[in-house]
């Protein structure tokens, strides 16, 4: 695809090819993400990064990404500040938004919403999560982060074997995660769900014609076993009518250390998308794993950096440019990455 000037809306608007030159790009942003040099590539250019619905990583790390590449932010953080709580339509706010930025990122409960929004938008638009439908950003992200794992343990995403676990209905990460793993060979996907939170069936019956092997099972333990993934989701309380129908849910698939080393096979790279619910009642993947060096979910919020500052270098033409304007920076880093 040309990403320049694109939206992103969809993973399913990806081939490999993409997928491939996105991650190309991200490893280019390492020097800059790791606050070693600094670029004023995106000098003068505005994000509007619209966000209708909570977040806390995919937000801010859009942000500093758009920051990181030197250009500025403006930003809604819910529909309560925002014109949308008096009426205005989607429509409206696009053509107003597209008029003050050079890019916009948006969230918004409903599924749909982003595409509607940038049919009326002059400027690129990224979905940063559609209700329960895709979150394509984070599934680049979690993919880039797989690779690097895998690769780690001299693995790779064909073949691989992934377990998805806890609420595969409403988490829109494991369907836009799912749907691009698509584009790879062979790959046995373990659903661990309750049977009312399963994975939805149009994207279990593409992944079975695309030739990978699904099992669905209820059976956390069993699941477990013989997996290079797995991938823990929370209970997504905001999707279900009330709090009591979530809370039927909480806390059936738990991972704790103990848990892990007696069902996973050693090296099995723990994934997340965060949030993480820890309240006691959730607690889906326990603080005791925190100091694993299988848990990759620290891993794959730095990451979401890397990929979003690709995503943006690349819509807005400047992938090739982020060097021109490069320097070292000459403020303490520490030894955080
Ligand atoms: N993974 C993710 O989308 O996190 P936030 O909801 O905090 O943005």
């Amino acid at each position: 695809m040309d990403f320049r000037g694109a939206h992103i809306l969809s993973v399913k608007q990806f081939e490999r090819t993409d997928v491939d030159r996105v991650f190309q790009v991200a490893d280019a942003m390492v020097p800059y993400a790791h606050r070693q040099r600094a670029t004023r590539a995106l000098e003068g250019a505005i994000l509007g990064n619209m966000f209708f619905e909570p977040s806390t990583r995919t937000r801010v790390s859009f942000g500093c990404a758009f920051n990181l590449l030197g250009g500025q932010v403006r930003e809604t953080t819910d529909v309560k500040t925002s014109s949308i709580s008096k009426g205005e339509s989607l429509y409206d706010t696009a053509r107003v938004i597209s008029g003050y930025s050079d890019v916009i990122v948006m969230r918004h409960p409903q599924t749909g919403s982003v595409a509607e929004f940038a049919k009326a938008s002059r400027v690129p638009v990224i979905n940063g999560g559609d209700g329960p439908n895709e979150h394509p950003s984070q599934a680049l992200l979690d993919l880039y982060t797989i690779k690097k794992e895998l690769q780690s343990n001299d693995g790779q995403i064909d073949g691989m074997h992934i377990a998805m676990i806890g609420d595969l209905k409403h988490g829109r990460t494991v369907h836009s995660l799912s749907q691009l793993l698509l584009l790879y060979n062979n790959i046995t996907f373990t659903l661990i769900t309750p049977a009312e939170l399963r994975m939805p069936e149009a994207i279990v019956s593409e992944l079975k014609q695309a030739g990978h092997t699904v099992i669905e099972t209820e059976d956390m333990e069993a699941g477990l076993n013989d997996n290079d993934t797995i991938y823990l989701t929370r209970i997504q309380e905001e999707r279900f009518t009330t709090k009591l129908e979530a809370d039927i849910y909480r806390g059936r698939f738990r991972l704790n250390q103990s848990i892990y080393t007696r069902y996973c096979q050693p090296n099995t790279v723990i994934m997340h998308p965060l949030p993480r619910d820890s309240r006691a009642e959730a607690n889906e993947l326990d603080n005791d794993l925190n100091q694993h060096p299988s848990l990759a979910i620290f891993r794959q919020t730095d990451n979401g950096v890397l990929v979003r500052m690709a995503l943006f270098a690349l819509i807005l033409g400047v992938a090739e440019k982020v060097d021109d304007s490069a320097r070292d920076v000459g403020w303490y880093t520490g030894g955080r990455f």
